[in-house]
């Protein structure tokens, strides 16, 4: 085992580091007070910074998770770094050359770590630069002079060559003092299979490809983007670095070490499709463009851009504070228009601030500065429209607005996309603007859209009312039913799990539901829901029903208790994000088992005491606790 390092050593890192620097590299802060500096805490999500800095005293604080801690444990937590790997980073960033107890090395040269991949990816992207100018290369050069790149546009963004042999990279790195492992991990090298099933050599996952380095936000190589030049090789047009501990394609956004300070200083993002049109637009001006890599936009790349756009995304516009703002970038094509749907999934409050602009002829940035130069980008990016208008305009293509039955069609194709806009300040400003755009009466656009959105949420009849109801569900019409208080963890628990089977059944795997039964729920009309539920098929049945299947549940459980499911099925679930319900679901659905578990626990216990010790039927008690007990405990391990 590497030996720890000298206490000494480790204070003065701690004390020739700047916290703000190294925390302000991965968020964005701004003043927070006197000594202080606050932004958005990465550790959870949140629109309104909680998060604190001392400089000062060397200390971090969310006030919103509670986490907290010094610069190491920052970096630890921040980049998910052991201990002595973080201490090393900045140790390397002070100049400061670490002692080891009882001669322990570094913990770099026993292999593996992060800094092991960073540095291999490093050297890969050394290699691959120099492999650019070799006689090999000739047709990537050729590539990047016909999209208008020169040697200093490579040189900037670091583009190389992979070349075609095997094993020219994996040879250079052994040579460097990697070993095979450590060569595996980085993605940078496959491993063949034999036809006799043996494992082969790693070779080289990019050959006679033209790379793109791939920088996490502090400038680190973490991957590669590598695009196919020759007609013989058979594999996609572009090919990434697998996931690695280092690579998340959920995570990486390219350009972004560029990008960073113009993005914090405009409270601007540019994001574009490929890794061509981010150096297209930095070279036209637009600093502040950056592409996912091989993946969709999604919610962790929406979480990291909110963070270094400061909170402004979201959060309500201080005085003298431009509004942050969101630009895709999208092909005119089907893909593009499919890619901006798929973009309206993300939370509603980022939406309100997203922005899609559309090149004249669909040419995207690296081929418009090509025909028709530099101005023409920074103009693309000046034509933006607002997300909803840009879908909603999507969806009234197509219809002639010139004849009746054309603007009755657009109205039915564009009324859901408004009924969809999960802002309910956003939405009747979209119908309004809908009812000028296609010049039809705002009354009937207004109720098309209603209707549209009662289409999605089948059971709001209730309307606001349901949603008060769904606070506690006590102004219910169930006459027998005690009155709930809305507090009581019992009634939450059962009224969080219900409005989950109600509202996102998609959400849930079937074999959690398996574990609860009646006896799950304990207040009344709860119950009779779960019957309800049950007697619909199950949520099993959920998604063949899809907007069905509340109005089936309400059936079931007749008249007295239809209210009690309304108001499930409408009150705002205390967590909304879509990638997270799933995640929400389960623990919601825990926490039911996890009670009733403990009631026939205690129940269990009761009845041992009853029957008494060597009495018939006490081993039988004791069998059930324990087997009830080691149920629970695995419910709480997971
Ligand atoms: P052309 O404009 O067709 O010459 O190609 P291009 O190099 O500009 O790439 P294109 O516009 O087709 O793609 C833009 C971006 O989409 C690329 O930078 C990639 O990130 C991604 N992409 C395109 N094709 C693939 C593929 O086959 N696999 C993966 N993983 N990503 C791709
Ligand atoms: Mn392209």
């Amino acid at each position: 085992m590497a030996g720890s390092i000298v206490r000494d050593d480790i204070d003065a890192v701690r004390e020739r580091t700047r916290i703000e620097e190294i925390v302000g590299e991965r968020v964005a802060l701004k003043s927070g007070g006197v000594g202080s500096l606050k932004g958005l805490c990465p550790f959870h999500d949140e629109k309104t910074p909680s998060f604190h800095v001392r400089p000062g005293i060397g200390r971090w604080h969310c006030f919103g998770c509670g986490e907290g801690g010094d610069v190491i444990s920052f970096l630890m937590k921040a980049d998910g770094l052991p201990f002595a790997e973080a201490v090393e980073y900045l140790a390397g960033r002070a100049g400061i050359t670490l002692r080891y107890e009882s001669g322990g090395k570094r913990s770099e040269a026993t292999g593996g770590g992060r800094r092991r991949l960073v540095e291999a990816n490093r050297v890969a992207a050394e290699f691959f630069v120099e492999a650019l100018a070799t006689p090999e290369a000739k047709p990537g050069r050729d590539f990047l002079s016909g999209r208008g790149f020169e040697k200093e546009a490579a040189d900037l963004f670091g583009v190389g060559y992979a070349p075609k042999g095997w094993h020219g990279l994996v040879e250079h790195l052994r040579k460097k003092g990697f070993i095979e492992a450590e060569i595996e991990a980085s993605g940078l090298a496959s491993r063949g299979q034999q036809s006799s099933g043996r494992d082969s050599r790693i070779f080289d996952r990019f050959r006679g490809r033209l790379v793109w380095p791939i920088r996490s936000v502090t400038g680190e190589v973490v991957g590669f983007g590598a695009r196919k030049l020759l007609d013989d090789d058979g594999g996609p047009k572009y090919l990434n670095t697998p996931e690695t501990p280092l690579y998340k394609k959920s995570q990486v956004l390219y350009g972004l070490d560029l990008a960073k300070k113009a993005i914090a200083s405009s409270r601007q993002v540019v994001v574009v499709e490929g890794y061509t049109d981010v150096m297209a637009c930095h070279l036209s001006g637009v600093q502040t463009a950056i592409a996912t890599c091989g993946t969709a936009f999604g919610e962790e790349h929406a979480r990291m851009l909110r963070r270094l756009l400061g909170g402004g995304v979201g959060a309500p516009t201080k005085i003298g504070m431009s509004r942050a703002e969101v630009i895709f970038t999208f092909d005119a094509d089907e893909a593009g228009r499919n890619a901006a749907l798929k973009a309206f999934e993300l939370e509603s409050e980022f939406l309100s601030q997203t922005y899609v602009a559309v090149a004249p002829d669909g040419l995207d940035p690296c081929d418009l500065r090509l025909q028709r130069g530099n101005d023409a980008v920074g103009a693309l990016v000046g034509s933006r429209l607002p997300l909803f208008e840009f879908v909603i305009k999507a969806a009234l293509a197509g219809n002639d607005l010139e004849t009746a039955e054309g603007r009755v069609a657009a109205l039915r194709s564009a009324a859901p996309v408004v009924a969809g806009i999960r802002d309910g300040a956003l939405r009747p400003e979209y119908a309004r603007r809908l009812a000028g755009w296609l010049g039809i009466e705002m009354e009937r656009v207004r109720a098309a859209v209603a209707a549209a959105g009662k289409a999605r949420r089948p059971a709001s009849a209730g309307g606001v009312g349901g949603a008060q109801a769904g606070a506690g569900g006590a102004q219910m019409d169930v006459s027998e039913a005690p009155a709930l208080n809305p507090k009581d963890p019992v009634v939450r628990a059962e009224r969080m799990a219900l409005e989950v089977l109600l509202q996102e059944p998609a959400s849930v795997e079937p074999e959690w539901v398996a574990t609860l039964d009646a006896e799950a729920f304990t207040v009344p009309q709860y119950r009779a829901v779960w019957d309800g539920i049950v007697a619909a098929g199950g949520i099993q049945t959920a998604a063949s029903l899809e907007a069905g299947w509340v109005n089936r549940v309400a059936d079931e459980v007749g008249e007295a208790v239809a209210p009690v499911v309304s108001a499930l099925a409408v009150s705002p679930m205390s967590h909304d994000r879509p990638a997270e319900m799933p995640r929400f679901a389960r623990s919601v659905i825990a926490g039911v088992h996890d009670l009733a578990l403990t009631r026939k626990i205690s129940d269990a216990r009761g009845r041992m005491q009853r029957i008494g010790e060597g009495n018939v039927g006490y081993q039988e008690a004791f069998a059930e606790l324990v087997a009830l007990e080691g149920e629970r405990r695995a419910l709480r391990e997971e």
